[in-house]
């Protein structure tokens, strides 16, 4: 039966449409606002009040559609004023990066095409091939002669990252050991399958592990050296220890670029390991991956051309917009056939021959979001020399960071600048604190700074002791804000009654 006219669903979005030019002049203000005075406006400002807080929780389900004004109007007062830190130059915290402008754009234009990556034959997912060879090219993940030799897959981040490539270490463990786990998963009678990585790797590693079904009994922390990195000899012991015991070792997870140190694992030697024992080599570059375009970490990311899989995040030091994690392998083969399920429904009746594997045959997610467009955008933007200069220039930071705190006496090193990463604390010339004072001291000037509004330095603990953890990654960080940072810590550390750490 044909339905009147006056009955027929007119969706407010057609309206939306209609009007799209003046909601988006509306909207391209608020966000040129946001980007022109986010300097002036408190360095860690991402906490509502309370009351804000509680109204954004107990929304409920209009009855009629609100107006897109509305909508926006909405969003001005209770989402934009509250940003986080890591759009601020004075934020320090974490290993985030603002959003590179050209990345922002880019997404706009990506989302309202609903560019997804889950075809292989779109715009998108032809540049990812593209951003994959620079991504490969800015790490080094290359052959011999230098050429990118690989495939890269695009995930939410460095835990997605690390769960693709580990998961498919254990898929090829299986196989080398004659089993196929696609078909017996983990329930067969078998020796434990044993992965390997160091103290300070990142806590998605274990996550990881403990999810694989692997268990974190299987998973062995080798112990560092005093920079913070694998002991090859340690994880050499090891591994001969766990044959003997009849385990089967299958896995190593190095660091390139530790979060809380930035430590770089010995990859070359640990490599070696790896070839003589005939084990799967991941390294966590969600960080520092592309540290080695810094000649001075050259020749510790050397050997990034050896390894069967690297995480690198474009949304940490590349500056790409949320949220974008990348996972470069050697061999797409093995990724494919530890994931690809072609159903009826998603074979394609029309993939050319010789044509690129589907997205979404190697790795878990079917459908996802465009994050090739604008992290291309973001890279694209900088050019090879302008990332290079980037990341020079924060590890220069850092280091100037290193050198003012050795100066100073009321502060010390506690891990010394590695890659764009320093650690130090407070230590007052005029009393001597125990460490459980001088901890205190620290988070208490870490607390009193956030609150300043006039930078950001979380804390974490290095050898247990809790520290003032400097990670440079922003596109607008200069030396006046190393010493702002310092004179900040000095200025906050010297009022020990006022912050509340006097005991
Ligand atoms: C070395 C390292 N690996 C993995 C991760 C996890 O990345 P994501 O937060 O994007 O999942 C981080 C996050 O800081 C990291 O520093």
């Amino acid at each position: 039966m044909a339905q009147d006219t006056e009955d027929r669903f007119i969706s407010p979005h057609v309206e939306d449409r209609r009007r799209f030019a003046d909601l988006l002049e509306r909207t391209s203000t608020v966000i040129v606002k946001h980007l022109q005075e986010r300097g002036s406006l408190p360095v860690d400002c991402s906490v509502p009040p309370k009351s804000i807080r509680e109204e954004l929780m107990k929304q409920s389900l209009p009855a009629e559609g609100m107006t897109a004004d509305e909508i926006l109007t909405f969003v001005e007062d209770y989402i934009v004023p509250w940003a986080m830190p890591m759009t601020h130059p004075r934020s320090y915290g974490w290993v985030n990066s603002p959003p590179a402008p050209a990345g922002i754009l880019c997404e706009a234009i990506a989302t309202a095409m609903k560019g997804g990556l889950d075809s292989s034959d779109t715009p998108s997912a032809c540049l990812m091939h593209s951003l994959g060879r620079w991504l490969m090219e800015l790490s080094g993940f290359v052959d011999e002669d230098g050429t990118p030799h690989g495939m890269a897959l695009l995930l939410a981040g460095g835990s997605a990252a690390n769960l693709n490539a580990l998961t498919v270490a254990r898929f090829w463990a299986a196989r080398r050991d004659g089993w196929n786990i696609r078909e017996e998963g983990l329930q067969g009678d078998r020796p434990s399958m044993v992965y390997y990585t160091s103290a300070e790797a990142h806590s998605s590693v274990q996550l990881c592990v403990e999810q694989l079904g692997i268990g974190t009994c299987n998973l062995r922390r080798i112990s560092t050296d005093n920079a913070f990195r694998m002991r090859p000899e340690a994880l050499r012991v090891r591994i001969e220890a766990d044959l003997s015991e009849g385990t089967r070792p299958a896995c190593v997870v190095a660091s390139c670029g530790s979060t809380n140190v930035g430590a770089i694992d010995p990859i070359d030697e640990i490599a070696d390991i790896c070839e003589e024992f005939d084990l799967w080599l991941h390294v966590d570059g969600a960080y520092g991956g592309i540290a080695g375009l810094d000649p001075a970490y050259a020749k510790a990311t050397h050997a990034l051309n050896r390894v069967d899989s690297l995480t690198l995040d474009p949304h940490k030091w590349l500056q790409a917009p949320l949220d974008c994690g990348a996972l470069l392998v050697r061999d797409s083969r093995i990724n494919q056939a530890n994931y690809s399920l072609v159903p009826e429904y998603l074979a394609s009746s029309n993939v050319e021959d010789g044509m690129s594997p589907q997205p979404w045959e190697h790795m878990f997610e079917l459908t996802f979001a465009d994050r090739s467009l604008k992290t291309w955008a973001s890279i694209a933007r900088l050019g090879r020399e302008g990332v290079r200069k980037m990341v020079i220039n924060c590890n220069n930071l850092a280091r100037l960071l290193g050198e003012l705190v050795e100066e100073a006496d009321d502060l010390e090193i506690l891990s010394p600048p590695s890659i764009s990463t320093v650690n130090f604390r407070y230590t007052p010339k005029d009393a001597e604190l125990s460490d459980m004072q001088l901890d205190a001291l620290n988070q208490k000037i870490s607390d009193a700074i956030a609150h300043s509004g006039e930078a950001h330095i979380p804390t974490t603990k290095v050898n247990g002791a809790v520290s003032l953890r400097a990670c440079f990654l922003h596109y607008e960080n200069h030396e006046e804000d190393v010493y702002h940072l310092v004179s900040l810590v000095q200025k906050f550390g010297g009022q020990r009654d006022r912050i509340g750490a006097d005991q």
